[in-house]
């Protein structure tokens, strides 16, 4: 968590905590002294979905582009010099035939070479390593040896770095360096040219920083790690379901050597008008094994999503773009599969395949999700094939359904009323909405049906276009989002007996090329941004309870009473008493909390307070951050004043 400390700040701080002497009346608060209903681990999570270059381009650390020239037009990302060849004759793999070759282009004062374009760029910085592989042979009928010069340029094509290699193969060989960068460019480029009169075939050209997590960008997989999250699901939301089902996001492709693993067009390629981005592919570099290696280590319980048989229904409206319930067979084992990769013992095929990229220990998987915002008739009954699959062959593995991608009305309902007929464990809610309908909507769970499954509120943010009045600055992620969510969150987690699993969306968003806005972490090929809305999840997330406490005012619970959000939680295994105090007035708010069973001496304060409009960019990453105090309590009594526009997150022992 990123805590500023200045003299400013204490005393601002101090500002924030004085007894009170504020304009608005006193809210008399009470916590209660009795624990209430546990909080699942999984309740504060995370979802990644492969959307604004969140994966290639993001998180994926390979640094070029196209590097299998597998794109349907062979050298996208290439910007080719002299005698350039695509061919597929004899390739390295049937999967990902295509390969380059540089040709002499007939004069010894001409250049063949091959420039790539990174994705927006190469980010280089100083002082850095970087591993460089490619796989390469002579070229049929070519002499006995051949050489090509790499060189790592930046944007006025200064070379920061170069490497000689002799090809002297007739079969594909790796070739390998390592390169290092003495200054800092967000705009390099990696260059190969021919030397001599003899042809090469080269394919799979990578760079790597050698700054990574299993082939993952150390930066943005820390950022992630800080969010604490209980939950990590994977890999979509639509990409899940494809525009048409051939472009569906199929695991076992995405697993074995990366080198073997095809090449998938991405769903959010050309989806929205003005915002194309025809480079947008999967090559899977970042694929299942990855994502179950990620849950892991940012310590949260995976929860993979499969294709339950159709397309995206907002692309396809009729039966025959899905799949026919009797023909679901190779979907429903997908399911199987998957679980047996990540669980089974290492004598299975999945398992073996598991152990044999490097983890032979199983990945703990409790949860699928069976489809992504389907809706209507088709849905249920094929769900309905795959529930009794995997209760047949794994009873103890919980399912996710959907009651479709919104919030309320007909299809919700219908949706909802069929996931309690099939007795799904967890039905998955989705809400886009105007940070409006967020506070209205924080009393949203109190009375749902506490019998049914459960609820994960699987993709959600305030969106500050929703209600069509284009403020600006337009959907960023702005302060006046970030506090909306803040106050709706006092609900899910006031509500944790029926929420159970929680997580904002989109995660990532490349500044120089994203689809969908906003999203919780924004970053270019240098830097990582964390959004107010980052730091509204981690206070919740870093300062979790295990069981909800109440906190009420004149015995209700505060829902907006006065511009006032609250909850509270207890956790035993800290012993810790967290409260969460929302102020979405624009004036200063005064409260006093008052305890039966008194809070301690200090309390530690964390609060988030800036203007509706304020966010944090690349260039201004620190505008909105987590600010602390320490406030102490008279009696059993603890008074405060919140500022305009604030969250607060307090912890006593
Ligand atoms: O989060 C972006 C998209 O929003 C997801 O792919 C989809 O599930 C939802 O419509």
């Amino acid at each position: 968590m990123k805590i500023m400390k200045n003299s400013a700040l204490t005393s601002l701080v101090a500002a924030a905590l004085v007894l009170t002497a504020c304009h608005s009346a006193t809210h008399d608060l009470v916590l209660d002294a009795t624990p209430g209903v546990a909080i699942a681990p999984t309740m504060y999570g995370i979802f990644l979905e492969d959307i604004n270059y969140a994966a290639d381009g993001g998180l994926y650390a390979e640094m070029v582009e196209n590097n299998s020239f597998e794109f349907p037009q062979a050298l996208q990302g290439w910007d080719a010099m002299g005698l350039v060849e695509v061919n597929k004759e004899e390739p390295f793999s049937i999967h990902n035939p295509h390969y380059a070759t540089l040709c002499y282009p007939g004069h010894h004062c001409e250049r063949t070479g091959l420039e790539n374009r990174g994705f927006f760029g190469f980010g280089f910085r100083e002082g850095m390593t970087y591993d460089y592989r490619m796989y390469a042979r002579l070229h049929k009928g070519s002499g006995a040896e051949a050489k090509v010069l790499v060189e790592l340029v930046d944007a006025y094509q200064n070379v920061l770095s170069a490497d000689t290699f002799t090809i002297g193969s007739r079969t594909w060989a790796e070739h390998n360096a390592t390169f290092r960068t003495e200054c800092t460019t967000g705009e390099g480029k990696l260059r190969m040219c021919l030397l001599g009169e003899n042809a090469v075939d080269i394919d799979y050209v990578s760079l790597m920083p050698q700054d990574n997590l299993f082939g993952l960008r150390c930066d943005l997989v820390e950022t992630l790690r800080d969010l604490h999250p209980g939950i990590f699901r994977f890999p979509g939301g639509c990409i899940v379901e494809g525009t048409q089902l051939e472009s569906r996001y199929q695991w076992k492709n995405s697993v074995g050597p990366r080198l073997e693993r095809p090449l998938n067009k991405n769903r959010w390629n050309n989806t929205f008008e003005g915002r194309y981005a025809p480079n947008y592919y999967q090559s899977y570099g970042l694929g299942f094994y990855e994502y179950f290696l990620l849950a892991e280590y940012i310590g949260a319980s995976p929860i993979p999503v499969v294709n339950v048989g159709l397309s995206c229904q907002f692309h396809n409206s009729d039966e025959g773009a899905y799949v026919p319930v009797e023909e679901l067979g190779t979907y429903v084992q997908d399911a199987l599969d998957l679980i047996e990769f990540a669980n089974g013992d290492t004598s299975t095929k999945w398992g073996a395949l598991r152990a044999e990229m490097g983890h032979p220990a199983p990945f703990n998987l409790k949860i699928i999700g069976v489809g992504n915002e389907q809706w209507g008739e088709p849905y249920p009954k094929r769900l309905e094939v795959f529930l009794k699959a995997i209760a047949a062959k794994y009873p103890e593995i919980e399912v996710v359904g959907t009651p479709g991608p919104f919030p309320d009305g007909e299809l919700f309902d219908f949706g909802w009323e069929e996931m309690r007929r099939l007795n799904v464990a967890y039905v998955d809610e989705h809400y886009y909405k105007s940070p409006k309908w967020f506070l209205e909507n924080a009393a949203r769970y109190d009375d749902y049906d506490r019998n049914g499954p459960k609820v994960f509120a699987g993709e959600y943010a305030a969106h500050i276009d929703a209600d069509g009045l284009l403020r600006e600055p337009c959907n960023k992620n702005c302060f006046e989002a970030a506090l909306a969510e803040a106050a709706f969150m006092t609900g899910l987690e006031r509500n944790a007996d029926v929420v159970r699993m929680t997580a904002y969306a989109p995660l990532l968003a490349h500044a120089k090329s994203w689809q969908w806005d906003p999203d919780l972490i924004w970053f270019d090929n240098l830097r990582v941004v964390r959004t107010p809305n980052y730091y509204v999840q981690q206070l919740y997330s870093a300062h979790s309870g295990t069981h909800t406490l109440g906190i009420t005012e004149n015995g209700e619970n505060l829902i907006g009473q006065g511009g006032l959000y609250a909850s509270a939680c207890y956790n035993e295994l800290t012993g810790e008493r967290i409260i969460r105090l929302v102020n979405v007035n624009e004036e200063e708010t005064s409260v006093s909390l008052s305890c039966e069973n008194p809070l301690s001496a200090e309390v530690y304060c964390y609060y988030l307070h800036a203007q509706d409009a304020d966010y944090n960019s690349l260039d201004n990453p620190d505008k909105v951050v987590v600010q602390t105090a320490q406030t102490g309590v008279r009696g059993n009594r603890l008074t405060l004043t919140l500022l305009p526009k604030s969250f607060y997150v307090l912890t006593s022992k």
